[in-house]
């Protein structure tokens, strides 16, 4: 397939048509932002990076049983995925208290949660992305009940996985950031997993290993990014 007009641009990718209705490209950009975009930088082979992460887990993902939309790796930052029609909601799934949830209930970072949690925010920038619940899904008609049913058991799914993997690299999944969206009807995971969309700590020393390094000025973001990648090539190959 080739790479036809761009049909969407967001923070962190931009996305293209292709000849093929059912296949879209993916570019992976270098711009990192927080704050809803109130904060904004350029770091030097990011989109390179997530790409790349990005593949891995959702290659490894698909193994274990959970499909996405991703087909395959075109380049260093870009990937072919499956065309989706998108869910307007993101997911949070969350291990251990950290980030809004420490403020919103008022508990130390790193405080264990007995079981997952999952959040729900309506996707859209204008409004910050408001933290929203099932009842103004289904009120709304963002999602049907059922869609949502799926939504639910593939984020926890994705949990169960990639916590289990992730503590095999001494890496603590901490929470992570999901989009779903519904290919020929059916739910598929979309969008990306990548240090920009989950808290990894250093299972040893809590080091910090994601976005976190950009929101809260600590430096060394590409070498974090770096050092996931080593840990996920080093017990899966690309
Ligand atoms: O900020 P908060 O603690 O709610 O973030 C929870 C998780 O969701 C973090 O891993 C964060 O990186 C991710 N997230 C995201 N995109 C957003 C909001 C949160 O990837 N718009």
């Amino acid at each position: 397939v080739s790479k036809l007009e761009q049909i969407y641009e967001g923070k962190a990718k931009k996305v293209f048509r292709t000849e093929n209705p059912d296949i879209y490209w993916i570019e992976y950009k270098d711009s990192a932002t927080a704050f809803n975009g109130e904060k904004k930088a350029e770091i030097e082979n990011k989109g390179v990076l997530n790409n790349r992460i990005s593949a891995l887990f959702f290659q490894y993902l698909a193994q274990q049983g959970v499909p996405s939309h991703f087909v395959e790796l075109i380049n260093d930052r870009e990937m072919l995925v499956k065309s989706l029609q998108i869910i307007p909601v993101e997911v949070v799934a969350r291990n251990t208290v950290a980030g809004s949830l420490a403020k919103r209930v008022g508990q130390p970072e790193g405080t264990p949660l007995a079981k997952p949690v999952l959040e729900f925010y309506y996707k859209d920038d204008a409004l910050g992305d408001p933290m929203i619940n099932e009842y103004h899904i289904a009120a709304m008609e963002w999602a049907t009940p059922a869609q949502m049913d799926a939504v639910k058991a593939i984020a926890l799914k994705v949990n169960d996985i990639l916590k289990e993997f992730l503590a095999g690299l001494n890496i603590d999944l901490v929470d992570f950031k999901l989009e779903f969206g519904l290919h020929n009807g059916e739910v598929l995971l979309g969008d990306e997993i990548s240090p920009d969309t989950c808290r990894f700590w250093d299972s040893r020393t809590k080091e910090k290993l994601d976005k976190d390094r950009f929101r809260r000025d600590l430096g060394g973001l590409e070498e974090a990014y770096q050092e996931i990648l080593r840990r996920l090539e080093s017990k899966l190959k690309g």
